[in-house]
Parts: C-alpha cells; sequence; structure tokens
C-alpha cells in the first residue's frame, strides 16, 4: 500500500495512543475519585497534545480488587466513574476532536463477584458452571505459573463449597472464562458488539495469550476449539463484520516468533504492543550501548501488511524486564531500580520514566525521542507527556497509578476533595505535583510537554514513522543507533547516542545527490555529498530526526 489515503482506513497505524484511567484522571465533582465527566472536560487538554487515540483502562463495575481489571458487569460503568450516558458524551466529544476512543476487552477473567462466577461455584450442574474451567483432581504445583507470585501460590484455587478446582491465572479472585465453551464465546461476542455500537473503536484486548492457553487444557469442547487460534479469529472476523475500521489491540507478552502467531495471516490482533523491543530498549539504555535495541528491532519478524507494532516505554503495569536474561535483568534493576522497593515481582519495576533517569532531560528526552522515532505506532501512559514520577510507598503496580497533576493547587488540581478522601495521593516529594505539572509546562516552550507534543505533531506529519520500511544506517559508534524509516517516495532518518560522551556520525544515506537532511527538531540542515554522506555532530545523549530532502523535491519538510 502506498496511498496516503490509506493512512486514513488503517488510522490506527499512524495514531498516537494515550492510555489512563478515568478513576485518576480528572475528578469533576470533588468526590476525591476521577470521572468520566472529568474526562471530558479534559478533553481539549488531550487534543491539544495531538492525542488521535485514547485508550481507556477498565471502567466497568468491579470491587476493585486489581484496579478494575476484576469485572462483575461486562456492560455497564463503575457508577463511581460515571453512567453508561457519561461514556457516550466522552465518545462524541473525543470524536470531534478527531479523537478515536478504544477500552479494555476482559475476557480471559471476571470477577469473582460476577453473577455467572457466583452462580458457576452453587453447584456442579449449574448452567453457568462451564462458564469456568475447573478440575476435579488436586493439581500438581503451578507456583512457577502465578502471574502475581507474591500474592498467589498456583493457579488453580479449591472451591470449598462444590470441592473443586478453578482456574485463575492471576489472582484466586479473577476465575478464567472457559472460551472453548461456545456460550462464552457468545457472551464475548455480544460485548464487543455492545461497545461496538456506543461508538467505541475498538479494544486493548487483556492478557490474550491466557486465554487461548486455557482452551484444551481440560479437554472441554475440545472438538470445537481444537485450534485456539481460531477464537481469535471469529473475534477480529465479528468486529469487523460490525465495524470495518475497529482495531484489536492485544496484549502479548512473548518472545517475537510467538507473537507473530497472534498476527496470523493477518486475520487476528490488528496491532500488539511490543514488549521484547521495549525491554531491551532498558538493556540499551543501563549499558549505553545501541546494541540489544537494533537487535531487537533487527529481528522484529516480517509482519502481515495489515498488522502493526505498538510501541511504548511505560504501561500502567509493572515495567517488566521477564524477557531479559536474568543478567541483563539484573543491569537494568543497577541502573535503573536498585533498591529493592523499586523492583515488584523479581521482574520489573515500580518506576516511571523520569526518576529511572535521574531527572536527566537529556536522557528522559532521548527515551521519547526513540519511542515517537522507532518504527510502530507509539503509546503513552497519561503524565509522561510532563515527566510525573512515581509513588513507590503506593502498593505493587499501583506507583505509577498516581493523580494526573494538572497544577501546582493542592491535590495537583486532580481534585478538591480533602487528601483523605483521594481515590490516590498524588506523587510526594521532588515529582509532586508543585513541581510536576501541566499547568506551568504548557506554557513553557522549553518544557517537556512542549517537547512531547513537538514529536507528536511531527510523527503525525510524517506516515513514514508508522508505515515505513526500517533499515539501520551503518556507522561506527556502538552507542548509536542510526536508523531510517521510508515510505511512499518519503524518508526520515533518526540518529540517537545512547552514550554519554558526544559523538560525530558520519552518515550514508540513500538519496540522489543534492539531497539534503532537513532537522524535524530544529533549522538544522546537512547537505549530502554526491555518495549521499554526510557527518552529524551529536551531543551526549543527543538525538535528531530529519526529513530526507531531495533537490528540486516540492514536499514539505
Ligand atoms: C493485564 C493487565 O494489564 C493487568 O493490569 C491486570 O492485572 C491483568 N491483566 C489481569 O487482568
Amino acid at each position: 500500500m502506498t496511498r496516503i489515503t490509506e493512512t486514513s482506513d488503517q488510522w490506527w497505524k499512524t495514531a498516537v495512543i494515550y492510555c489512563l484511567d478515568v478513576e485518576t484522571f480528572f475528578d469533576s465533582d470533588g468526590d476525591g475519585v476521577g470521572d468520566v465527566a472529568g474526562l471530558v472536560d479534559r478533553i481539549g487538554y488531550l487534543d491539544q497534545l495531538g492525542v488521535t487515540c485514547l485508550w481507556l483502562m477498565p471502567f466497568y463495575p468491579t470491587p476493585d480488587r486489581d484496579d478494575g481489571y476484576d469485572v462483575t458487569d461486562f456492560y455497564a460503568v463503575d457508577p463511581r466513574l460515571g453512567s453508561l450516558g457519561d461514556v457516550v458524551e466522552l465518545v462524541r466529544t473525543a470524536k470531534d476532536r478527531g479523537m478515536r476512543v478504544i477500552v479494555d476487552l476482559l475476557i480471559n477473567h471476571t470477577s469473582d463477584q460476577h453473577p455467572w462466577f457466583k452462580a458457576a461455584r452453587r453447584s456442579k450442574d449449574n448452567p453457568y458452571r462451564d462458564y469456568y474451567v475447573w478440575r476435579a483432581d488436586t493439581p500438581p504445583d503451578t507456583s512457577d505459573m502465578a502471574v502475581f507470585p507474591d500474592q498467589e501460590e498456583g493457579i488453580w484455587t479449591l472451591d470449598e463449597k462444590t470441592e473443586e478446582w478453578y482456574l485463575h491465572h492471576f489472582y484466586s479472585h479473577q476465575p478464567d472464562l472457559n472460551v472453548a465453551n461456545p456460550k462464552v464465546r457468545d457472551e464475548i461476542m455480544k460485548v464487543v458488539g455492545f461497545w461496538l455500537e456506543l461508538g467505541i473503536d475498538g479494544f486493548r484486548v487483556d492478557a490474550v495469550p491466557f486465554f487461548l492457553e486455557d482452551i484444551g487444557m481440560t479437554g472441554q469442547d475440545a472438538d470445537a476449539m481444537a485450534h485456539p487460534h481460531d477464537h481469535l479469529k471469529d473475534i477480529r472476523a465479528f468486529l469487523s463484520r460490525r465495524r470495518g475500521d475497529a482495531v484489536l489491540l492485544g496484549e502479548v507478552n512473548v518472545p517475537h516468533e510467538e507473537q507473530v502467531t497472534y498476527f496470523g495471516d493477518g486475520h487476528q490482533l490488528h496491532m500488539m504492543f511490543d514488549f521484547i523491543t521495549m525491554q531491551k530498549l532498558y538493556l540499551s539504555l543501563a549499558r549505553g550501548d545501541a546494541g540489544p535495541l537494533t537487535e531487537a528491532l533487527l529481528t522484529r519478524p516480517e509482519i502481515p501488511e495489515d498488522c502493526q507494532w505498538a510501541t511504548f516505554v511505560r504501561n500502567h503495569d509493572e515495567l517488566t524486564l521477564d524477557k531479559l536474561s536474568e543478567e541483563e535483568r539484573a543491569e537494568v534493576f543497577a541502573a535503573f531500580g536498585p533498591e529493592e522497593e523499586m523492583q515488584i515481582y523479581g521482574r520489573g519495576l515500580k518506576r516511571r520514566v523520569p526518576p529511572m533517569m535521574d531527572g536527566d532531560p537529556r536522557r528522559i528526552r532521548l527515551v521519547y525521542s526513540l519511542l515517537f522515532s522507532l518504527p510502530g505506532t507509539p503509546s503513552l501512559f497519561y503524565g509522561e507527556e510532563i515527566g510525573m514520577g512515581e509513588d513507590l510507598a503506593a502498593d505493587g503496580r499501583m506507583a505509577v497509578r498516581t493523580p494526573m497533576q494538572w497544577s501546582p493547587e493542592p491535590n495537583g488540581a486532580f481534585s478538591t476533595a480533602a487528601p483523605a478522601k483521594l481515590v490516590a495521593r498524588p506523587v510526594p516529594d521532588g515529582y509532586g505535583p508543585q513541581f510536576v505539572n501541566a499547568w506551568d509546562q504548557m506554557r513553557d516552550p522549553d518544557s517537556l510537554w512542549s517537547f512531547v507534543r513537538q514529536l507528536v505533531q511531527t510523527y503525525r506529519s510524517h506516515p513514514e514513522l508508522g508505515r515505513g520500511t526500517f533499515h539501520v544506517l551503518d556507522q561506527p559508534h556502538p552507542e548509536v543507533l542510526a536508523h531510517c524509516v521510508a515510505w511512499d517516495g518519503r524518508m526520515v532518518v533518526a540518529v540517537h547516542n545512547l552514550g554519554g560522551a558526544a559523538r560525530t556520525v558520519p552518515l550514508r544515506v540513500d538519496a540522489p545527490a543534492g539531497s539534503t537532511l532537513e532537522s524535524l527538531l530544529s533549522d538544522e540542515r546537512l547537505v549530502l555529498d554526491d555518495d549521499g554522506a554526510a557527518e552529524l555532530a551529536l551531543d551526549g545523549y543527543g538525538y535528531r530526526w530529519f526529513h530526507v530532502h531531495h533537490a528540486g523535491g516540492l514536499r514539505l519538510p
């Protein structure tokens, strides 16, 4: 595909995704809890930043034992946050600003308080029994399979009343749904259809490998689900039938070569987060060596034309380093989270980017410059644009789920409630709202917010960054990544120095004689010689983006 018009058909290939939790974004009624009406109020802010796709973390009714990832009703809104009416108003307002909205689709499990599970555990012959996965015999030791090893001893829990064990990969209060049951699959389609009908543009699909893996575990409906990926294909076919431009963005943290099976031949997930590249990026940053990142990018498998990687440097969970070797993980821990209180589950970090980079603006900007220039669709977690820090005293992953910091006012102007009533306390100390907030940064052309906004706009005006073919440019410095992405006669060259010492980087670009490299982030210009060569002086942790301009070409930089 090489037409600019196709960038709007496949809008998600050049989108800027922004993930937020309604609960911690903006509280419009002063009860201490963020709400949908509050988010509507802040749509203008997101529009100014240039966000094109909101990803809303779960806002469904919930006992809230996993921050809303434990759902009791897939068709409603947690009354603390608002109503279905508020969500429809949100979707409409977002659309007016050119923003799409995707929501979490939780089909691996429900809360144990969901009416289905309450019914299922009443008796072995309850009609809802087979909505979940049960076993009668004592399970083997599964302690190494529990996703939250600090809380759970394994993935099976005995239901005292019916004396069978039920499956749960996550918490024991989150029983896994039995997707081998056709009735459960029908329920899932209904949920997908419901939200599409309300104007939602797609889904971030939670825990994908887990629910496909469950299939066949109990032998139930084995024939019907002999090919687990058919289940994903069915969801995709249903989604695309209902809404041709809707997207499935999957959470699939498995090695690259396994990950591609979830794209299949282009008829399963449209997009997946690139967990591997994210982890290797941190290894590269820890070492000041571009090698691991470069290798991850070069060994990214080919994916179907109609699929895409989503890039990120932080999300709402632990910053997982589970796919690094033990030694590599130890290096990243030593560099970015040496204290035990900064680490979690033995595999991840509780921290956000700025504190990990010791608050060094050069290194923080380097990270975001990489995020927006590596091939893929960038995804931000709220507060990254202003450089929020974390609250290490908060429990586990809640460290990064603190209230958005709007201004230096009390509670960071997230809420007018008394501090004791807040859903979470704002980040204390040096990264608190007094020092890090949207109000101050939006008025400062040199702030991180203004920088991220520039990255967003430059990314949006250069579709080759989302759609292009990636190449690494040869150059001699191990700490430097020089790459280009090309699409439809356009090319962006980006150069990043992951080391602290200045470097002069010889570049050679495949471009006709007389071409120039026009900086996209400043007014710098490099003239390429007849061999397409030029030299670039980069400071320590320096970065540059260029548009390759052909002599006489009419394209804007
Ligand atoms: C993945 C989500 O990202 C995480 O926050 C949640 O705890 C688990 N799925 C269980 O739903």
